[in-house]
């Protein structure tokens, strides 16, 4: 749907105003401890509290399973609400209304009425579909040929289109204007020869298979034929309400089915997940010809915390299954799972299920591949490592995918498991992984946080407590960010920006980043911070860093300990051009302004 952009001062301001711990409070009440609050954390079982809530910083973080973030991001986890939904949801229990940005996708009346009656006619087409199925004995035959109960058919409300042309085109021409039909997709329109225009129904004598979104509304269509003729199946093609990389098919039915539903398989067809309903296993879903994308897991692990890829054990199985990996990389959470279960040649979840029956279809999930498994696995199969090329590539091809995880457990585990596979120390490895195209110069920022980058000596004048249960090293950068983090009026006391910026150390973008913003909005928050990140390079270090929790609530020691940072990093910095200007006499000699530049560099130091 065309909605315009939620300007970003407003949801600003909605973390301003909103109150994180009540929020929470409301929905998972909440004991005071200190200058925080903790419970039992709502998105894992435990006994003893671990889900802290920082009402300075209006951020959560549980380090037990290492769940975090914002009000907005609660009510995303807890309610399993997309963004969007979520800052309609915080802002309705305000009694603000959300405004939206003009411009090209501002939706207009016009538009929302359109997209509205898109849904109508989509759910027309479904119902005219399931009505012709009822009329067609060699389609009812056909689903009967393939095992298919009643129930579960209604259930996904399985239809027929007949065949010939204009079966649908005809009648619903009387409700709905031409455009709108060749919009929904059900209808093309052929205007190549402008004397020879053709209108037709683009399913024609197929089982259909009506796609629903979240709320139940029905946005496309599969079509399957009968018999052997191809296409096998047909998928309607992306229209305003039809996006195939963010939409699963069956998610919406095993919604329905479970309410809790603690666990979901991603499968490869629409017939796969409708037998697996069918036998009991109602927590299948499947995209809908495309590969497994980030949107499709991060929506996955919204509402689930174990996703098991369930595909053929063929070589497209095999490719489907680690494209999928890639992309859940950047997505993985402390308290996620993903895990791979391969079938045995020539059967896909439709024929297995059959086979074995619900119960051992279910008990394969346990010895299914882990993550980690399958990502050494199948580097292990592409990579000989008992050569040294080889290994060296192994080692290559590894950082670049652990490069693009964010900072968890998981990733340790990763780590550690590659570094015994290969025989390699794990140190080594994670700094491969720093820099993973070899030329540190052109990665350093991006590879933020990784390796202790500089600074050995740096030991705050008090050390901080964290919250998190990993240790991430301390270094001026990181403990300045994190306490403007905490108190983001520090930033009053910031001078010679310019400096950090061309300093380049790592992390150096982020702060600098970071004081520019509090400088323009200096009523902002943390949790508000880390909304403007979402989805940024910045989000994963932010958040490290947002657990960080000075010892002292003293506003005199904590401006110490800022201008110490500062005062370190300026000295880094110095010491860096130092560096590269004495390289630069040694080797290509000096100007006159550097030369003086130097002088200068070397007195103050
Ligand atoms: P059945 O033969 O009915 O059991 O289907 P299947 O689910 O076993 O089909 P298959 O494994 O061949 O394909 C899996 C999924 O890929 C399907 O559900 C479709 O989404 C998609 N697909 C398969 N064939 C085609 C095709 O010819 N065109 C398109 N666009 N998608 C296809
Ligand atoms: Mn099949």
């Amino acid at each position: 749907m065309a909605y315009g952009r939620i300007p970003r001062e407003f949801i600003d301001e909605l973390l301003i105003r909103a109150d994180v711990v009540d929020v929470i409070n409301a929905r998972v009440p909440l004991k005071k401890k200190g200058r925080e609050y903790t419970a039992c954390c709502p998105f894992h079982n435990e006994k003893t509290p671990s889900f802290t809530v920082s009402p300075n910083k209006q951020f959560y973080h549980c380090f037990g399973c290492g769940v975090h973030g914002s009000a907005i991001s609660f009510l995303m986890e807890y309610e399993h609400l997309e963004f969007v939904e979520a800052i309609e949801s915080l802002a309705e229990s305000l009694g603000i209304t959300v405004p939206r940005e003009a411009g090209g996708k501002a939706p207009n009346k016009e538009q929302q009425q359109r997209s509205k009656d898109l849904f109508t006619l989509l759910q027309d087409a479904s119902e005219f579909y399931q009505l012709q199925l009822k009329g067609s004995d060699k389609a009812v035959n056909y689903l009967k040929g393939r095992d298919l109960s009643g129930e579960v058919s209604k259930r996904f409300g399985i239809g027929y289109s007949p065949a010939g042309w204009d079966n649908l085109y005809k009648p619903f021409l009387k409700n709905y204007p031409e455009q709108q039909l060749v919009d929904s997709g059900l209808v093309i329109k052929n205007d190549d020869d402008p004397n020879n225009i053709k209108t037709y129904d683009r399913y024609r004598d197929r089982i259909m298979f009506p796609i629903r979104n979240r709320k139940g509304q029905t946005i496309g269509f599969g079509g399957r034929v009968l018999g052997d003729d191809l296409p096998k199946y047909i998928n309607s093609p992306e229209t305003s309400v039809f996006h195939k990389g963010s939409e699963l098919y069956g998610f919406y039915e095993a919604r329905m089915h479970t309410k809790n539903l603690d666990r979901i398989v991603v499968v490869e067809g629409y017939m796969d997940v409708i037998a697996l309903a069918q036998f009991g296993v109602s927590y299948a879903v499947a995209t809908l010809g495309t590969a497994t994308t980030q949107d499709h897991i991060k929506q996955l692990f919204r509402a689930v915390p174990e996703v098991i890829f369930c595909f053929d054990g063929d070589r497209a199985g095999r490719e489907a299954a680690w494209r999928a990996l890639e992309n859940a990389l950047p997505v993985m959470q402390d308290g996620k799972e993903i895990k791979f279960l391969f079938l045995p040649d020539g059967e896909d979840p439709d024929t297995q299920v059959r086979k074995v029956g619900q119960e051992a279809f279910e008990a394969s999930f346990d010895e299914a591949l882990s993550l980690t498994g399958y990502f050494s696995e199948n580097l292990h199969d592409r990579f000989n490592i008992t050569s040294d090329e080889g290994k060296s590539r192994f080692i290559q091809e590894a950082s670049k995918l652990l490069h693009k995880m964010p900072d968890t457990l998981i990733k340790d585990q990763l780590v550690s498991r590659l570094a015994k596979q290969t025989n390699i120390d794990e140190r080594t490895l994670l700094k491969r992984i720093s820099q993973p195209e070899s030329n540190y110069q052109n990665n350093q920022q991006s590879s933020y946080p990784s390796e202790p980058y500089f600074d050995e000596h740096f030991e705050p004048s008090r050390s901080v407590s964290r919250l998190s249960n990993r240790e991430v090293r301390q270094t001026p950068i990181r403990y300045a960010i994190s306490l403007l983090l905490s108190k983001p009026d520090l930033v009053q006391f910031v001078e010679n920006i310019e400096q950090i910026v061309l300093s380049k150390l790592p992390g150096s973008d982020l702060l600098t980043t970071l004081i520019e913003t509090l400088q323009e909005s200096p009523n902002i928050n943390a949790a508000a911070l880390l909304e403007r990140w979402r989805n940024t390079e910045f989000e994963a270090p932010l958040i490290l860093l947002m657990k960080w929790q000075p010892e002292s609530d003293d506003e005199e020691v904590l401006r110490c300990e800022f201008e110490d940072c500062l005062k370190h990093i300026h000295k880094r910095a110095n010491e860096i051009k130092v560096e590269s200007l004495l390289h630069k006499e040694r080797t290509g000699g000096l100007n006159d302004q550097e030369k003086q530049e130097l002088l200068f560099l070397l007195q103050q130091k």
